[in-house]
């Protein structure tokens, strides 16, 4: 792909940030279940399942007055200091026999190689300019959970990305959330990945840790995109560091057109059984101490160690080893007679 070297690296650094360099880094898969400490606090089976990745203080309620930093033993996520905690929706493939199988999700490379993973995804903090990192309690949703209405969704912050080859050597493509990509989830049998990109509003009232919608206590700067998210407004003055989510869904097994839906819908929905314009993520901050804003001031950059800032990458086998049984117990692999919703999912 077109980011495997340094150079080309360095360039993509250029695009989305001006100091050249970012964090980007790895997590594991913590849990595959259906609670939301954010939205559904307290609820065991919520309206839908989710993925989620980083501390492993990630329980059904998650009082804002507890730091995961300090409640977490270990992190999904590659940098040690890192206990926060993301989660999105969960993409399934809809045979047209009716049943459901979850799709897997993979790691993607970058420009320092393979990020290595047992499922989860790839977070970016993107830098712009000065920034004031997330206060402990700090939490945010990007994205409606609810939304059909693609016009209503901002293709520079939320998209998705048909790649035609599992082989990132064979990537070409621009930033993420620009050129063919789109709102809907890509339905074309040539696609052997689909990568899902969430990227979070980088301007906050400097006021609120939360809103009632989880949204208002932020907002999008004037630059879409992985740009690092440009001037804040007014009402939202403080500049945050840009958080992008990177999901690689591998759909490499349901090219066959034979087993899709006969009424011709899509056969990817993510688990509210809805589609793209519905892709939502939730952020709940954890670093260490300072560690972020130390991380942010001092340029680190993709997953390796940061001494200036005291950050440490983790090896794959130690993040990955940072798993959580599920709480809210229930079959979400293998093909499901429904989408886990309402009442726990039964095994088809
Ligand atoms: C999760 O919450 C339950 C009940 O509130 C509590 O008993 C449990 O210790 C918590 N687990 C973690 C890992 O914080
Ligand atoms: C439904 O179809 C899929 C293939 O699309 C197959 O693997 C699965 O076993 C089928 N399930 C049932 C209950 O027939
Ligand atoms: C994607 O899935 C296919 C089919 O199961 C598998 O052969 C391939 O290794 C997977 N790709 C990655 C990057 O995991």
């Amino acid at each position: 792909m077109q980011w495997a070297t340094l150079a080309a690296a360095a360039l993509f650094a250029q695009n989305v940030a001006a100091q050249g360099t970012m964090l980007r880094f790895a997590c594991s898969q913590l849990v595959v279940e259906r609670t939301d400490p954010l939205v559904n606090p307290g609820m065991k089976y919520t309206p839908h399942l989710h993925q989620i990745v980083g501390g492993n203080s990630f329980n059904v309620t998650m009082d804002p007055n507890n730091d995961p930093a300090t409640q977490s033993t270990c992190t999904s996520c590659s940098f040690l200091q890192d206990k926060s905690n993301y989660w999105t929706a969960v993409m399934f493939f809809k045979s047209k026999n009716g049943s459901y199988t979850r799709v897997p999700q993979v790691g993607n490379g970058g420009p320092q190689g393979k990020l290595i993973n047992n499922g989860g995804l790839d977070i970016y903090y993107l830098p712009n300019g000065k920034m004031t990192a997330f206060k402990k309690g700090f939490r945010m949703l990007a994205g409606t959970a609810s939304n059909t209405d693609p016009k209503k969704v901002k293709l520079s912050n939320i998209c998705h990305r048909c790649w035609t080859s599992t082989s990132e050597a064979n990537f070409v493509g621009a930033q993420p959330c620009s050129g063919s990509d789109t709102v809907e989830i890509p339905s074309d049998p040539k696609c052997k990945m689909i990568r899902q990109t969430i990227i979070f509003p980088a301007c906050w009232d400097g006021k609120n840790l939360d809103s009632p919608d989880h949204q208002s206590h932020v907002a999008y700067g004037n630059q879409g995109g992985a740009s690092g998210g440009g001037a804040c407004p007014s009402t939202h003055p403080v500049k945050l560091p840009q958080i992008m989510y990177e999901l690689m869904w591998n759909v490499t097994n349901f090219a066959d057109k034979s087993q899709w839906p006969t009424d011709g819908s899509n056969p990817f929905v993510y688990s509210m059984n809805l589609g793209g314009p519905a892709a939502h993520g939730d952020y709940v901050f954890g670093w260490e101490g300072d560690s972020l804003q130390k991380a942010m001031d001092n340029n680190c950059n993709l997953n390796v160690d940061c001494p200036k800032a005291g950050l440490k990458a983790q090896q794959p086998a130690q993040y990955n080893a940072c798993t959580k049984k599920q709480q809210a117990v229930e079959q979400v692999d293998g093909w499901l007679q429904a989408l886990p919703m309402g009442e726990p999912a039964i095994k088809a």
